[in-house]
């Protein structure tokens, strides 16, 4: 039986990964399947919270219990994701955000040309939602968590993004062949702006979800109601 340490509270979690498009038949994406954001979010969910998840090409079907909005590109997610953390006591940012976009969407679909050249795509930066969330807390005491999905240097990498974002906690969870993109086990540090590091041993996405919110829960603000 699962301790309901999460009742009265809301949590936002986002999951997924942007596709931003270039044309009506082609995007720029990434590997996430949205499966860890999942997790955190029927965790949150089952420990009695009220879990309001912004995912992003997942597939994955809505868990019950939990208010999904469905959302495409970046800049559709930063939207719902900050009218979501209006209200909510914690934000987990578990999307794989696209950091560009196209500069342009051609209307219509891109042609080979007859001179056997390539076009060049021009790339514009995306917002970066979770240095947004971190800067200006919807509310005061609104505690802000990040991932990190490293290829290399991933503890030292971990600890300049998490000075960088201005996060609470940051799940620094390293890329590779059976965990992270796409599968069902992860294995991470979780770095909290206090200096403590957390190792989470690799296992299934479940197990961190759960550890997340136990680092979460001793960081919420004080209740008001
Ligand atoms: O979905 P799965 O297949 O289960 O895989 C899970 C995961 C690997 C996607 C997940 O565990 C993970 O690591 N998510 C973050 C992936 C990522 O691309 O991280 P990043 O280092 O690019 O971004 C760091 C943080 O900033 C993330 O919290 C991200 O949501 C956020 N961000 C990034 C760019 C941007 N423009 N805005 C953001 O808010």
């Amino acid at each position: 039986v699962t301790a309901p340490d999460l009742a009265g509270r809301h949590v936002v979690v986002s999951a997924g990964g942007t596709r931003e498009p270039l044309d009506p038949v082609r995007y720029l994406g990434n590997r996430s399947s949205g499966k860890q954001g999942y997790a955190l979010a029927k965790a949150a969910a089952a420990r009695g919270a009220r879990v309001t998840l912004v995912e992003a090409n997942t597939g994955l079907p809505d868990p019950a219990g939990v208010d999904v909005v469905h959302t495409g590109t970046a800049v559709q997610l930063r939207e719902a994701v900050l009218k979501a953390a209006a209200d909510a006591d914690a934000v987990v940012m578990a999307a794989a955000v696209a950091d560009f976009r196209p500069a342009t969407y051609a209307p219509g679909k891109i042609k080979k040309t007859d001179d056997g050249g390539a076009p060049t795509i021009e790339l514009v930066r995306n917002p970066d939602i979770l240095a947004e969330l971190s800067a200006d807390r919807a509310l005061p005491g609104q505690v802000v968590v990040g991932f990190a999905a490293e290829t290399d240097d991933v503890l030292a990498n971990g600890r300049a993004k998490l000075a960088r974002k201005g996060c609470d906690l940051l799940v620094v969870n390293e890329v590779g062949e059976r965990k992270t993109f796409g599968s069902e086990e992860n294995e991470a540090v979780v770095l909290a702006a206090d200096g403590t590091e957390t190792p989470v041993p690799y296992g299934p996405k479940e197990a961190l979800a759960e550890t997340v919110w136990d680092l979460v829960l001793p960081r919420l603000r004080e209740r008001t109601t």
